[in-house]
């Protein structure tokens, strides 16, 4: 099943034609996204995604998304929706059509979660280690290559994965060159060592991920130690668990990274898969 809702809170087709040909989010993928989870209705931490969405928005030099349309159409979407008791929401927001007055075109979409998604949640996955060509204080240094923002042009990120796939594996986990760890290409990576869970700092030009923040509260709520600090490659191979985390995949276990096994996760990965759950 899939449901299209527009700004204007209305209902549309989702497979009739809506976006014209010279809008700039198809022309040069400028413009921003979330994807949301919800679940029995509820979505999942809407508050954060729409910062989020605020601040890849002022990223970009877009206006700022109008919040409560956004809020409006997750609303209808879900209001409306008769599929599974999980959605995936993308909400979208583009720069508008070329040489327009820049009206953005914006909408939300709501679709079923992909089996390939609920097989890694259940399976965990083999994940490469690929350069992403960020170094640190780039981010800082060249705002105009628009690290951390969550910007439509996610070309880059959909090669890596199909470099994975060449290399036999489903996900990246992208690196500096210098051998530090960063996130994957439509995901945040977490190391658990004890009772202490650690995501790379998103200084580092990468996205600050909803799901994590939401795990990391759980965490810390139930005694364990969670850090923002910068992990090495290396580290993940003597880590008790690694896990990529995102809005549509939960916490996935990485069971195999660049063709070496790591340390057996699965009861590390209930337990964190527990406390994401215990958040809502
Ligand atoms: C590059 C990148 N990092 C991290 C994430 C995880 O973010 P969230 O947990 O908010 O879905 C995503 C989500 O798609 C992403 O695209």
């Amino acid at each position: 099943m899939r449901l299209l809702a527009l700004l204007d809170g209305t209902l549309a087709d989702p497979d009739a034609p809506l976006v014209r040909v010279d809008d700039l989010g198809l022309l040069r993928g400028d413009g921003i996204f979330e994807t949301i989870l919800a679940v029995d209705g509820k979505p999942r931490e809407l508050g954060p995604h729409l910062d989020r969405l605020a601040r890849s928005a002022a990223m970009l030099d877009m206006p700022e998304p109008d919040r409560a349309a956004f809020e409006r159409a997750v609303r209808v979407v879900l209001d409306n929706w008769t599929g599974g008791a999980e959605v995936a929401l993308k909400a979208v927001l583009t720069r508008g059509i070329e040489g327009g007055d820049g009206t953005p075109t914006g909408f939300v979409m709501g679709m079923e979660i992909s089996a390939k998604a609920l097989a890694q949640r259940a399976e965990g996955l083999a994940a490469v280690t690929l350069e992403r060509g960020i170094e640190p204080g780039l981010a800082e240094r060249a705002p105009w290559l628009l690290l951390g923002a969550k910007s439509l042009s996610y070309a880059v990120n959909m090669a890596a994965l199909r470099e994975a796939e060449r290399r036999g594996a489903a996900e990246v986990v992208f690196t500096t060159s210098s051998g530090s760890v960063l996130e994957g290409p439509t995901s945040t990576l977490i190391a658990a060592r004890g009772r202490t869970l650690t995501t790379p700092p998103s200084t580092l030009g990468i996205l600050p991920g909803t799901t994590q923040a939401a795990l990391f509260q759980a965490a810390e709520r139930a005694g364990w130690t969670v850090e923002v600090e910068p992990i090495a490659v290396d580290d993940l191979y003597t880590a008790d668990g690694v896990f990529l985390a995102s809005s549509v995949r939960k916490i996935t276990r990485v069971h195999t990274l660049d063709g070496k096994s790591l340390p057996d996760s699965t009861a590390l990965h209930t337990t964190l898969t527990t406390l994401y759950e215990s958040h809502y």
